[in-house]
């Protein structure tokens, strides 16, 4: 199998002294498909996080890692530019606004072209492609144009929008094509699946037969592409297992110890990015502290910011509003002895984020939209003993699956408050009862569940499409 997405699960860097290694990269992406791909040893083409590098394939991990190079002008216009200013805003409910650039479409359509011809390269005969997320969305049908014989899928790990807000993008038929050149398209969620099959008939005037899309080929005969829903997940043994070893117990004790030893550390972990409604959980917050219903003696709230694409303007500005914020709330809250918030504006390794999820006796997820949310599962996985409160947006995929979680609206500010203040004082046995139940189900759909799921779809298609070997 050949995976190609816009990141390699390792990116390339050089240290202060001039040294050059690679480093496990961010995001929810990596985090699915590492342990799939371990396992398939199959090829991974990517990018390695950096401009203007023509870098070898090599081994990482079993996988084999084929590097595509970005130019520095790609990076602005295709990966900040198309990707991350145009698709991620739209895609995400426009909660900040797209910018729509005709040199920015251009260069998507290159790199993605660049992509697909790498893909190409890398796969046997009939082989399997799968390509993933919004910035490679061309990819599908370019490799279907050089590459007729392989059998190729298409993940979305973002969530697909509304007609309404899909309809603003003026290549907005392209990007359905691209995606149909795909013989299974898999979003997260049954409405992003929805939302795919409205936009393809109501612009391109294709009949569509619940999850199936019937596409009209050159000679009349018509091509069946399955667009359905497949829910990512985790590895959830390896948190498990993470976990329970001793180390990482003594490391979460030592994190509350550091802390103080308050009652209650509530945790929130995210990207720095404004669809993560870190803003809206800090209201909720510093109201409560306002209000006397949370004690700042008794309470801290551990905020994990990672760093995120930092040199588009939207992120930039998120970061000055939420430091503000930070700022303001422990000048107002925090006593010399008792911090309100612990901001970490840092990314930290597999073992050290579940020593905090272990420390956090309250999970804050607030999303106004996110495809998924892998924290809200590495947090439950991670509660072995069944302890622990998650607070989950409904707006973020993870709650159709996690319905014992204390389930809200980011932007019902009291309503939010409500949660976080029942999260702090739910009776153990409560907590114990929703815990058991919320990893019972996340045990019911690890990663590999939603891998075979998906390549189980595609192969058995694929066998029973004509002019495939
Ligand atoms: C999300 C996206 C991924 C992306 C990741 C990190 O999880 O779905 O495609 O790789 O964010 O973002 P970045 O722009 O740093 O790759």
């Amino acid at each position: 199998m050949v995976v190609v997405s816009n990141r390699l699960p390792v990116d390339f860097v050089v240290d202060e002294d001039g040294v050059e290694g690679w480093r496990s990269s961010p995001g929810g992406l990596v985090t699915a498909l590492e342990p799939v791909m371990r396992e398939s040893d199959g090829a991974w083409v990517g990018w390695a996080g950096v401009a203007d590098r023509e870098l070898d394939p090599f081994e990482h991990d079993g996988i084999s890692i084929i590097p595509v190079p970005l130019s520095e002008e790609d990076l602005e216009r295709y990966y900040e530019g198309f990707s991350n200013d145009t698709l991620w805003p739209l895609y995400h409910d426009v909660i900040a606004p797209p910018s729509y650039h005709r040199e920015w479409w251009e260069s998507y359509v290159t790199v993605n072209r660049r992509f697909a011809t790498a893909a190409g390269r890398a796969a046997a005969l009939g082989a399997t492609v799968w390509v993933h997320d919004y910035q490679l969305q061309l990819v599908p049908a370019m490799l279907r144009a050089i590459r007729p014989d392989l059998v190729i899928g298409f993940f979305n790990h973002i969530p697909f929008p509304p007609y309404g807000i899909y309809s603003q993008l003026p290549w907005r038929k392209q990007i359905l094509e691209g995606l149909l050149g795909a013989d299974v398209i898999g979003f997260q969620r049954v409405a992003d699946a929805g939302n795919f099959t409205r936009a393809v008939r109501r612009l391109l005037g294709y009949t569509t037969r619940h999850t199936v899309v019937e596409v009209p080929g050159d000679n009349g005969d018509l091509r069946r592409v399955v667009a359905t829903n497949f829910p990512i997940s985790i590895d959830v043994a390896g948190f498990e297992e993470l976990a329970a070893r001793p180390d990482i117990q003594a490391r979460a004790l030592e994190i509350r110890a550091g802390l103080g030893n308050p009652e209650t550390v509530m945790l929130g972990v995210d990207r720095l990015d404004y669809t993560k409604g870190i803003g809206h959980r800090l209201k909720a917050y510093g109201e409560l502290l306002a209000q006397g219903r949370l004690d700042v003696e008794k309470t801290v709230l551990v905020q994990v910011a990672s760093p995120s694409r930092e040199r588009v303007a939207t992120y930039m500005s998120l970061r000055d509003e939420i430091e503000l914020q930070v700022g303001r709330l422990n000048g107002d809250h925090s006593t010399l002895s008792h911090t309100a918030i612990a901001y970490l504006h840092q990314a930290y390794p597999r073992e050290e984020m579940v020593a905090l999820y272990l420390a956090a006796d309250v999970m804050l997820v607030t999303a106004l939209r996110d495809g998924m949310n892998l924290v809200a599962k590495e947090y439950v996985a991670s509660r072995i003993n069944n302890d622990g409160v998650l607070v989950l947006s409904e707006f973020a995929g993870a709650s159709d699956e996690l319905k014992q979680a204390l389930l809200i609206n980011p932007h019902d500010i009291e309503g939010l408050k409500n949660a976080i203040e029942s999260a702090a004082r739910m009776p153990s046995k409560e907590r114990k009862k929703r815990m058991k139940t919320l990893r019972k189900r996340l045990r019911e759909n690890n990663v590999s569940d939603w891998a075979k799921a998906f390549l189980d779809m595609l192969t058995g298609r694929a066998a029973i499409e004509p002019g495939i070997p």
